[in-house]
């Protein structure tokens, strides 16, 4: 029983936060035990649901003193194993930090603590005509506390950018306890090293947020949604490109592959018509004028790449469910087999036609079953593997699969990972995308913020270990099932 693990530890962690809030119970432990990702499940010993920021640095200073791991963590929707508890960790549940202190119209700026909803921000600027435009696909749920530690993408990235273009300001927990300030409201700001960007996607392996100073734009006054089907993935990629090379950026330019949107029909029965081999949907968004023109566009160069169906949504409510196909699809994907384990491989946008490839030759190859949808107009590919953790055989295909794929990214200027993060299960294949001495600076970064590996420890960096090494004899520990 956990109330046996340091009785010392849970009694001087319920001096500082309220003693109710101090949880040890297996249920409680249990909950906290995994995040989004598959195959990974680690209990903490305790769990602080923070309802101060004042709680967090004395907490992290009981840590030093009697060598326990600290692990912040949101709504735990990450989908690499980031807020995955390790060996003898106290969770930080911050999810009851969720104000949304100011809204600054004047300066466009909103400051919110780390547990705010992203969905929730989201209805409160558009009520006041204003737009933070990041949306993950797990908007409903995630907090924007995890947002910043991932450097989440999401829906709107080709136009509108990443969370790290959103963030004027952080105000972090290092993990000694002491707390700094990066960034202000200033549009303009040159003074010192930009810290804030150190700690933008670092995976609450470096600080811990309480605060977040974001930016807000005015909110595009019209938008249209639209929806396009071809015969095959390589014709819908060369459309996309064909969309950039007419000078439209969509807010959004999504994709499925057939498996998707099988998979989506089955479970949401939108009326997809599934004789296709892949379906885009664009949202064009700004002035009503430029976006008429700009859906003109779209529709002209989908027919030029032989669109075999092309509809514009008439109205609001079709709009949304145009938009649901892409928006369930992870969900639906993670219906069809016991085991889901999405990627998330990033190349620059013109050569998506050749990761599709890479993709294609996987499933083949390796004779998985992978569903692919994603963020064609960045990228920002999802390839889904939909498979049975119980099949060691399985995975460790999906393991050698993995790697062409990652390899494949890399070959093509592209990256490990878009905007899932390196968390646990992308680890061992960083040192594929970095040399030696970039990956020495990340850990030099590490050691010199947190000197003892208190916070987040075994994320990102995985120290005393060459980066990559021995992963294909050992894939169950690659996937974190060891
Ligand atoms: C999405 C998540 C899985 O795009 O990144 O839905
Ligand atoms: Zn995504």
């Amino acid at each position: 029983m956990s109330e046996t693990w340091r009785p010392e530890v849970i009694q001087a962690l319920r001096r500082i936060a309220p003693a109710e809030r101090v949880l040890t119970d297996d249920l409680d432990l249990h909950v906290h035990a995994y995040d989004g990702t598959p195959l990974l499940f680690h209990p903490p010993r305790a769990v602080v649901v923070i309802d101060s920021a004042e709680q967090i640095p004395p907490i992290l200073q009981l840590a030093h003193q009697h060598q326990f791991k600290v692990i912040p963590r949101g709504s735990g929707s990450g989908l690499s194993g980031g807020s995955v508890p390790v060996e003898d960790a106290v969770v930080l549940n911050l999810t009851r930090l969720n104000r949304i202190i100011e809204l600054d119209e004047a300066n466009l700026t909103a400051m919110v603590e780390p547990g705010v909803i992203t969905q929730t921000l989201h209805t409160e600027v558009e009520a006041r005509g204003l737009f933070y435009p990041p949306d993950p696909g797990s908007s409903k749920i995630c907090t924007l506390g995890g947002n910043v530690a991932e450097n989440s993408g999401g829906l709107r990235g080709l136009k509108y950018g990443v969370t790290k273009d959103y963030v004027l300001g952080l105000e972090v927990v290092l993990p000694n306890g002491e707390v700094i300030w990066s960034g202000n409201k200033c549009v303009k700001d040159a003074a010192g090293y930009d810290l804030k960007h150190v700690f933008i996607g670092s995976e609450g392996t470096l600080g811990i947020f309480t605060r977040i100073l974001l930016k807000l734009i005015p909110k595009p006054q019209a938008r249209k949604t639209m929806v396009a089907y071809f015969h095959s993935m390589r014709a819908a990629a060369e459309a996309v490109s064909g969309i950039i090379a007419a000078h439209v950026i969509p807010a959004t330019l999504e994709f499925l592959d057939n498996v998707t949107m099988r998979c989506v029909e089955d479970y949401a029965h939108l009326g997809l018509k599934l004789d296709y081999g892949a379906l885009l949907l664009i949202e064009v968004d700004g002035h009503p004028v430029v976006v008429d023109e700009e859906a003109e566009k779209v529709m002209q160069v989908c027919r030029d790449h032989q669109a075999a169906e092309f509809a514009l949504a008439a109205d609001d409510a079709e709009a949304v469910r145009m938009a649901a196909a892409r928006r369930v699809a992870f969900t639906a994907l993670a219906r069809m087999r016991p085991t889901t384990i999405l990627e998330d491989a990033t190349v620059p946008r013109s050569n998506v036609p050749e990761m599709i490839d890479v993709i294609e030759e996987c499933a083949r190859k390796y004779q998985l079953q992978i569903g692919t949808f994603g963020h064609a107009g960045d990228g920002n590919l999802h390839p889904t593997f939909l498979v049975d953790e119980r099949d060691a055989d399985e995975l460790a295909r999906v393991e050698h699969a993995f790697g062409d794929i990652f390899d494949g990214a890399l070959r093509l200027g592209g990256t490990i990972t878009g905007e899932h993060g390196t968390g646990t299960v992308k680890m061992p294949f960083l040192a594929r995308q970095y040399n030696d001495p970039t990956l020495a600076m990340m850990r030099t970064l590490k050691a010199v913020l947190d000197p003892e590996e208190i916070l987040n420890p075994g994320k990102v960096l995985q120290p005393g270990r060459r980066f990559g090494e021995g992963l294909l004899e050992r894939p169950e520990e690659a996937l974190g099932v060891a």
